[in-house]
């Protein structure tokens, strides 16, 4: 099949989910009860690759909050009123850590403070986890480092540190290594959210099958209470596989730096859901919803069996329930094409779609092949009601807007900050740099021109191309119709 034709093909089978969706959250819609989500539907990922692993989220006065594994010296945060708003809100770097490789930062509020833990590596030394304190009380900072928590003897490798209160005191969860080899679920008490008191204690080890397949691992904890009740789940097996998965451990009384205080369930939580496509999903968090009546579970996955740690693994997020018995059932991992209303309580919405049209072709902006990943293209295709060519223009302050694709969640990005005539242009993860800030121009005619920040060229339909597929690119402005978008 030529790409045209599978073009076309997909764009039909496009059309037919979309309209299937639509019926399907109005019926959704019309069933939710008075009380719920004004949020938008959204499905999953709700943030693509590549930061996108090890997700924390937390929802704080109107916003989630949301970081993840960055493999740069990053800490980076996102801000949304709504999930679905999550794809495309711009990456904001909050710590510089210094160090390399940053992995699964973990959010937290103590005493009306924000801190994130997170490993790096120092260049050669151990990887060990990091602690940053915020200015004040906006997760979005500023922060300040407060050093390396001394969590393993001999400055030892400690990561996926994450807070345990627990009887009126302040523990850290991690993994390490243990002398007999297995990494192993740790516990170490905190005398404050920057000191650890002792060393790390174990409380759990990979002992049984469904905690040893591709390897022998326990990592990725995080505290779940209710009802007076202490879970300590957890991520089981090795993330390089399809069976990495989630497993729990319950506090049953005594100290708990004591192993023995902590039961282990016999059987995993929460694993792949292979008719689902969804392999590997674990290193979770959980959060509320903004009414606080409802507990969400954010979870990475990979879309197949055979990938691993890396960059593909992307976020998902879905509600949980209770068992009769007071456990946590978190169901299995659903399907990228299932629809999921939004969290009870949401009150945001997300930025109107827009149509960008050329003058010149009558083509469409429109996010070439439905490719999802940084560097996506950008070009222009016949219009359509597809989410492809559906962009959300944002306020990016001082005049200029951000303008994501809602189908990739990436944004209109100068591609390498280019600054000459025929510059190109792609999609890239949203960063709210000059890169990715446009000026729109209306010029009188229903039409605008698109001018780029950095490059101070227009967007411009290369060539004067009339066909489906033509390049768009950046050029000096001189408004003609190759340069004049109708946005609708
Ligand atoms: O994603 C990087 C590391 O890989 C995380 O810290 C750990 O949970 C996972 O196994």
């Amino acid at each position: 099949m030529s790409l045209q034709n599978w073009r076309r093909a997909t764009r039909r089978l496009w059309s037919a989910f979309v309209a299937g969706a639509v019926v399907l959250s109005v019926a959704l819609v019309g069933l939710q009860s008075p009380a719920s989500a004004a949020g938008p539907a959204f499905t999953n990922p709700v943030v693509g690759s590549p930061n996108s692993g090890d997700p924390t989220l937390v929802h704080h006065n109107g916003f989630y909050y949301y970081v993840a594994t960055t493999w740069s010296s990053d800490v980076v945060m996102r801000r949304s009123a709504t999930i679905a708003g999550l794809r495309s809100a711009p990456e904001q770097v909050v710590v510089r850590t210094g160090g390399d490789t940053m992995w699964a930062p973990h959010l937290e509020m103590v005493n009306n403070r924000w801190y994130l833990y997170y490993s790096v590596e120092g260049f050669g030394a151990a990887r060990r986890t990091h602690v940053a304190e915020s200015a004040g009380s906006d997760p979005l900072g500023p922060y300040t480092s407060r050093g390396i928590l001394n969590l393993m003897p001999n400055n030892g490798w400690a990561i996926d540190a994450a807070l345990v209160r627990l009887n009126n005191a302040l523990y850290m969860t991690f993994s390490a290594f243990a002398p007999d080899g297995l990494q192993s679920l740790y516990l170490a008490p905190m005398s404050n959210p920057w000191t650890a008191s002792g060393f790390g204690v174990r409380v759990s080890a990979p002992t049984l099958g469904w905690e040893r397949q591709d390897g022998a691992v326990n990592e990725g904890g995080f505290l779940l209470q209710r009802n007076g009740r202490t879970f300590l789940t957890y991520s089981a097996s090795h993330c390089n596989g399809p069976n990495y998965k989630l497993g729990m451990l319950e506090y049953r009384g005594g100290d708990p730096l004591n192993a023995t205080s902590w039961f282990k369930f016999p059987n995993p939580i929460f694993q792949r859901n292979d008719a689902a496509g969804v392999f590997g999903p674990g290193h979770h968090s959980f959060f509320s919803s903004p009414d606080g009546t409802e507990t969400w579970i954010a979870y990475h996955a990979n879309a197949s069996a055979s990938q691993g740690c890396g960059t593909t693994r992307t976020t998902r997020v879905q509600k949980i329930s209770w068992n009769a018995d007071g456990t946590p059932n978190l169901g299995v991992p659903v399907s990228t094409a299932t629809v999921l209303q939004a969290p009870s309580g949401e009150n945001g919405a997300l930025p109107p779609a827009r149509e960008i049209r050329n003058r010149h072709s009558n083509l469409c902006l429109d996010d070439y092949n439905f490719v999802t990943t940084p560097g996506a293209e950008v070009r222009q295709w016949a219009c359509s009601d597809l989410p492809v060519q559906d962009w959300e223009i944002t306020d990016a302050g001082g005049g200029f807007s951000q303008i994501a694709n809602r189908h990739s969640g990436l944004c209109l990005d100068n591609t390498n900050w280019g600054t000459t005539d025929g510059a190109t242009v792609q999609q890239w993860t949203c960063n709210g740099l000059a890169a990715q800030h446009w000026r729109v121009n209306p010029l009188g005619n229903g039409f605008s021109t698109i001018v780029n920040r950095h490059s101070g060229l227009c967007l411009d339909n290369y060539n004067f191309g009339t066909a489906n597929g033509s390049e768009v690119r950046q050029w000096t402005c001189t408004n003609n119709n190759a340069q004049q978008w109708a946005i609708s």
